[in-house]
């Protein structure tokens, strides 16, 4: 997987196993923050479609609605730049499990994407002709890691999860949880995929693999993974699709 992270800081590389760099995918991430100016809020607002609008007037919480709106905007600019289309033009629809994609007048294209948000952090990534998943989280102490890994983790996650000292726990915690999104997100099966299907590496500083797919091994799983730094104090991981026929 080659990837191309057009505004991560310089603080933070990209860190792709090195068994996969040979292969010439290329996948793009971006990042944007979402809390923004009014002018600026009001701009992303007129890009947005009517039913867009309506999904942002249903948020409970102001900040959610403003983030909301200029995540979504920022994701249409972004398609619009890479389809030479502007950016209301840009048809959105999804997949059976709620997964966004371009409508049927865009889907020639064979651009595909997915977006993350945490706090006022959106992450996208893009790819030509593969499947892919994004997934951010901020590095956090979730007072119940430990009974969320041992009851959702898979097995070998949980023990690895549980061996290691107390301080590594926070960021093995997010490395597992962005990397077991990125790929839910990637095969686009939403929470209907066993969690416990896939299993990924956690420890800190250890490379960023999928180590099976049920009873298949990661490297024939024919989806690779990396984890990325999107910004200081969080963590990134993307699964894109190894072959598309
Ligand atoms: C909706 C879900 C895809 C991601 O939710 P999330 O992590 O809370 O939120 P993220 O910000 O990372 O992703 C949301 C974005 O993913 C995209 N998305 C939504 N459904 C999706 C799906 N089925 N497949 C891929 N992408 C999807 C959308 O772009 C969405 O942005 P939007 O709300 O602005 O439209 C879903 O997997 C989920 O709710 N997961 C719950 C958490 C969980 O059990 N994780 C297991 C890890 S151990």
């Amino acid at each position: 997987m080659r990837v191309v992270a057009r505004n991560l800081p310089d603080h933070a590389p990209v860190a792709t196993d090195t068994a996969y760099r040979c292969e010439e995918t290329l996948v793009e991430l971006l990042t944007e923050r979402l809390d923004v100016a009014c002018d600026a809020l009001r701009e992303s607002a007129a890009l947005l479609s009517a039913t867009e609008r309506e999904r942002a007037r249903r948020l409970a919480f102001a900040r959610d609605r403003r983030r909301f709106i200029v995540a979504r905007a920022r994701l249409r600019q972004l398609l619009a730049t890479r389809l030479g289309v502007r950016p209301a033009a840009i048809e959105l629809t999804s997949g059976p499990y709620g997964k966004p994609m371009l409508g049927p007048r865009l889907r020639a294209s064979n651009l595909r994407f997915n977006a993350s948000h945490s706090a006022d952090l959106a992450v996208y990534a893009f790819a030509r002709g593969r499947e892919i998943g994004v997934d951010v989280e901020a590095i956090r102490t979730i007072p119940d890691a430990d009974e969320i890994s041992a009851r959702f983790f898979a097995a070998r996650e949980a023990a690895a999860y549980a061996a290691l000292d107390v301080d590594s726990r926070p960021v093995a915690f997010v490395n597992c949880w962005t990397r077991k999104e990125a790929f839910l997100k990637a095969v686009g099966g939403g929470l209907s995929y066993p969690l416990d299907r896939v299993e990924v590496s956690l420890a800190p500083g250890a490379p960023a693999t999928i180590v099976r797919v049920a009873d298949t091994p990661g490297d024939a799983c024919g989806w690779r993974l990396a984890s990325f730094t999107p910004a200081r104090g969080f963590v990134g991981a993307v699964v894109v699709e190894q072959w598309l026929q």
